[in-house]
C-alpha cells in the first residue's frame, strides 16, 4: 500500500463508528420515509366542495346539505361505535368540554396521569377543577387500577391511552363507578385502538379525541367528543357552539342550522367545514393505515427479539387492535452511563428521521404552571400544595429507558422495519 493511500485508509471510520460520531449512517440519507400526513385520494375534492358550497363554519347560514361536521360526527360516532359525536376544533377542546358537560363542582379534583401530555391536566384548569396527578402502570405507561387514589372531593379520572398502549378502563371503572367517579378516555393517542373488540373513547362515560397535524386521523388541528349518553351530548353540543344546537330535521336553504338553546353557556370551539371535510376523507383510510402500521409494528417485534437491550412496550392482552401513535422503544437496562436521549441522538443520525425520548412526567413540566395565568390563580395553589411531596416511580422509569417513534415512519415496508431493528443493534454495540 502506497503511504498517502494507507493514511487514507486509517482516516476512514471503521464500519461499525456510530453516524453521530462520523461513520456512515445505516440507512442512506436519500432513501425517503414516508410522509405524514398522507392526504386520502378524496380529500382534494371535498376541500374543494367546502371552499366553492359557500359555507366554511356550521355557524354560516345552511346550504340545504349536510354539514360536513354532522357528517364526520354521524361517521366518527358509527367507528367508535357511540351513540353521540360531536366535533370541536382540538383534542384540548375536547377535553374541556367533557369536564364541563359533568358540572362538578368548581375546584373538584380530576385524577390525571402524569405520563400524557399537557393538555390531559391543563384541560382540568380551564374547566375550573384541580389535576391530581397519579403514577402509571410500569408496564404500559398508563393509568391503571392501582393508580387510582381519589380525594374526597374527585369527581372524573382522566384515562389517557398512551403511546400505543390502552389504559384498563374497565378495570379502573370497577373502582371509580362505585364511588360516583366518571372516567374520561383521552384516547387522543388512540383512534381505532380496541380493547376486547371495543374502540378506544367507547369504555369511559365519555371520549375525547385530539385530530391534531401528529395524531392518526388528523385535519391539522381537530377534535371529538364521543359519549353513549344523550343528556351529555346535548349539553357537550351547546358547550363547543356558544350554547347553540343543531336544529332537528334538516337544515333549510337560508336558515341555520344551529338554533339557541343555551341552557348553560359555552364558547366557540367549533371546527372549520374545511377540517370537517378533511376528516371525512382521512377517516376513510385510517383502517388500511392501521393494518399498514400493526404488520410492521409486529415485524419490528421479530427483528428486535434478536437485538438484546431493547424491547417494544408491552400492551395487556386484552388489547386486541394497536393504533400506533409514539412507538415505545425501551432500553431497560440502558447501556452503562448512556441516557435515552443519547440513544435517540443516535438513531435519529443512523436513521434520518427523529427518535426523541418521551417528555418529563407532568409533575416536573414546564408546560404546566398554572400559577401564571391570573385567573387560575386559585386552583393552582391547591394543585401545588397537592404535588409537593408526590413521586411517579414508574412514570420517571419509562421516560427514562424510553425512545419513541412517529407512528408516519411505520406507514412504509419491510426495508424501514430492518433498518430500524439494524440501527438499534448497531447503537447498542457500539454504546455497550
Ligand atoms: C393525550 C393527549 N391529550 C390531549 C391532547 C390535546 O390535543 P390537541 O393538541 O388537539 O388540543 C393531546 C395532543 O397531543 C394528547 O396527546
Amino acid at each position: 500500500m502506497m503511504p498517502d493511500e494507507a493514511h487514507l485508509t486509517s482516516a476512514r471510520p471503521a464500519p461499525d463508528t456510530l453516524a453521530i460520531a462520523g461513520g456512515s449512517p445505516v440507512r442512506p440519507p436519500n432513501r425517503p420515509w414516508p410522509r405524514w400526513p398522507q392526504p386520502a385520494e378524496n380529500a382534494p375534492d371535498l376541500l374543494a366542495s367546502v371552499l366553492a358550497g359557500g359555507r366554511w363554519g356550521i355557524s354560516g347560514p345552511a346550504t340545504g346539505s349536510e354539514p360536513y361536521e354532522r357528517a364526520f360526527g354521524r361517521r366518527f360516532a358509527e367507528y367508535v361505535g357511540t351513540r353521540h359525536c360531536v366535533p370541536v376544533d382540538h383534542g384540548s377542546s375536547a377535553l374541556v368540554t367533557a369536564l364541563e358537560a359533568l358540572r362538578l363542582p368548581y375546584g373538584s379534583t380530576v385524577l390525571v396521569p402524569a405520563l400524557t401530555w399537557v393538555a390531559s391536566a391543563s384541560a382540568v384548569f380551564r374547566a375550573g377543577l384541580v389535576p391530581i396527578l397519579v403514577d402509571v402502570d410500569p408496564e404500559t405507561g398508563c393509568v391503571g387500577p392501582d393508580n387510582v387514589a381519589p380525594e374526597a372531593d374527585t369527581g372524573a379520572l382522566i384515562a389517557v391511552h398512551w403511546a400505543c398502549a390502552m389504559a384498563d378502563i374497565p378495570g379502573i371503572r370497577e373502582i371509580t363507578d362505585p364511588l360516583g367517579i366518571t372516567v374520561i378516555e383521552d384516547a387522543a393517542q388512540a383512534h381505532g385502538a380496541q380493547w376486547l373488540g371495543k374502540q378506544a373513547g367507547s369504555l369511559g362515560r365519555i371520549g375525547c379525541f385530539s385530530m391534531q397535524h401528529s395524531k392518526v386521523l388528523t385535519a391539522g388541528e381537530g377534535g371529538a367528543v364521543v359519549t353513549d349518553d344523550d343528556a351529555l351530548a346535548a349539553l357537550l353540543e351547546e358547550l363547543r357552539a356558544d350554547s347553540r344546537r343543531y336544529a332537528g330535521g334538516q337544515s333549510t336553504a337560508m336558515g341555520l342550522d344551529l338554533v339557541e338553546s343555551a341552557t348553560l353557556m359555552g364558547a366557540n370551539f367549533c371546527l372549520s367545514e374545511f377540517g370537517a371535510a378533511v376528516l371525512c376523507a382521512q377517516l376513510g383510510i385510517l383502517d388500511e393505515q392501521h393494518a399498514i402500521r400493526n404488520a410492521n409494528y409486529l415485524l419490528l417485534g421479530k427483528l428486535l427479539a434478536d437485538v438484546p437491550g431493547v424491547r417494544l412496550l408491552n400492551h395487556r392482552e386484552e388489547q386486541t387492535r394497536l393504533s400506533l401513535y409514539e412507538v415505545p422503544l425501551i432500553f431497560d437496562p440502558l447501556p452503562d452511563g448512556v441516557t435515552a436521549q443519547q440513544i435517540a441522538d443516535a438513531l435519529t443520525a443512523e436513521l434520518h428521521t427523529r427518535f426523541y425520548p418521551p417528555r418529563a412526567p407532568l409533575n416536573r413540566s414546564t408546560l404546566l404552571r398554572p400559577w401564571t395565568k391570573p385567573s387560575l390563580a386559585h386552583l393552582a395553589e391547591r394543585f401545588v400544595a397537592e404535588h409537593r411531596a408526590r413521586t411517579y416511580p414508574h412514570a420517571e422509569h419509562l421516560v427514562a429507558h424510553t425512545v419513541l417513534a412517529h407512528h408516519g415512519s411505520f406507514l412504509g415496508d419491510e426495508r424501514d422495519m430492518a433498518d430500524i431493528a439494524d440501527a438499534v443493534a448497531k447503537v447498542l454495540i457500539a454504546y455497550q
